[in-house]
């Protein structure tokens, strides 16, 4: 029995921009994405038995194609031509679910990278980052991972200058959002306040952490409905009020974030937060 482990990291967004509706029904977006320490860890194990099998710390994870880490499975086999074989997958998840960190796309991403891996299969990351855009417009983006510029859907990807070391303190509020209804309130109130992508670039690339910290913005922020776009304001500002240089709404969201560059600030963030929330995690830039 072949088996294999990949580590699938949280990913935040520094900024998140919807430039329009595309002629598919997709949104065309404009981000900067991070991949931080965050991580669900994924087993593969190649067994005799037909099908493709999933084990989880969660027990409410889809046991289906519903599951994206299935989902990638199966189309790995059907798009790499290889006679599909009896997979067994274990996700240690420790992402929350629904939580704009792409939790979901990480785990699919991780199983193509190692089925990739274990089959001896030889694709190369832009092959894997082709058969990701299959499975959810966030996997090509988990697949390469770091610090990345995303526009189309998601899935046309330029790497960035690194994002300076830091700590980020991650903390999901106790509700879910829906990622089509939240592209759906997009479409009835297109907010007026959008990102500065160019001042984002130029503070990466001169590794000015403070000026990346005062350029972060995320659209769907204006559009949650209006409690939750309180509680996400409110745990924005807690963050600022322990120090972080900055603070922003991660996707789709609940999660927000805050940029500390020390240590000892975010965790002292963290301390204070887990005192009102159950989901708070210290992480830094991957
Ligand atoms: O690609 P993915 O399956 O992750 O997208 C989930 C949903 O999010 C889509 O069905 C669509 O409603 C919305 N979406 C979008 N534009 C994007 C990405 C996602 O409208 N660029």
């Amino acid at each position: 029995m072949k088996c294999g482990v990949e580590e699938a990291y949280a990913k935040i967004n520094l900024t998140l921009d919807i430039l329009g509706v595309r002629p598919d029904g997709y949104h065309e977006m404009d981000m900067v994405m991070q991949s931080v320490s965050l991580s669900d860890t994924v087993t593969l194990s190649l067994e005799d038995e037909l099908g493709v099998r999933v084990t989880s710390n969660r027990e409410d994870l889809p046991q289906d194609r519903k599951n994206l880490a299935v989902d990638a499975a199966l189309h790995f086999w059907e798009v790499n031509g290889k006679k599909e074989q009896g997979l067994a997958i274990s996700i240690h998840k420790r992402i929350p679910v629904c939580a704009g960190t792409a939790g979901g796309s990480s785990d699919a991403a991780a199983v193509l990278r190692g089925l990739n891996r274990l089959t001896g299969a030889g694709l190369s990351q832009s092959a894997l980052m082709e058969l990701g855009s299959l499975v959810g417009s966030d996997v090509p983006y988990c697949i390469m991972g770091g610090t990345a510029r995303a526009t189309g859907r998601g899935e046309i990807l330029t790497p960035l200058t690194s994002l300076p070391d830091c700590f980020i303190v991650l903390c999901k509020p106790n509700f879910s959002v829906s990622t089509p209804e939240l592209f759906r309130q997009w479409d009835q109130k297109i907010p007026d306040q959008r990102p500065n992508t160019p001042n984002m670039l130029d503070a990466l690339l001169k590794g000015n952490l403070t000026g990346v910290a005062n350029e972060l913005y995320n659209v769907f922020e204006a559009v949650l409905p209006p409690d939750e776009q309180t509680e996400v304001r409110l745990i924005r500002k807690l963050l600022c009020a322990e120090g972080a240089l900055g603070a922003s709404m991660s996707g789709t969201g609940p999660t927000v974030f805050g940029l500390f560059d020390q240590r000892e600030l975010a965790e002292q963030a963290v301390s204070k937060l887990k005192t009102r929330y159950a989901h708070v995690f210290l992480t830094r830039p991957v």
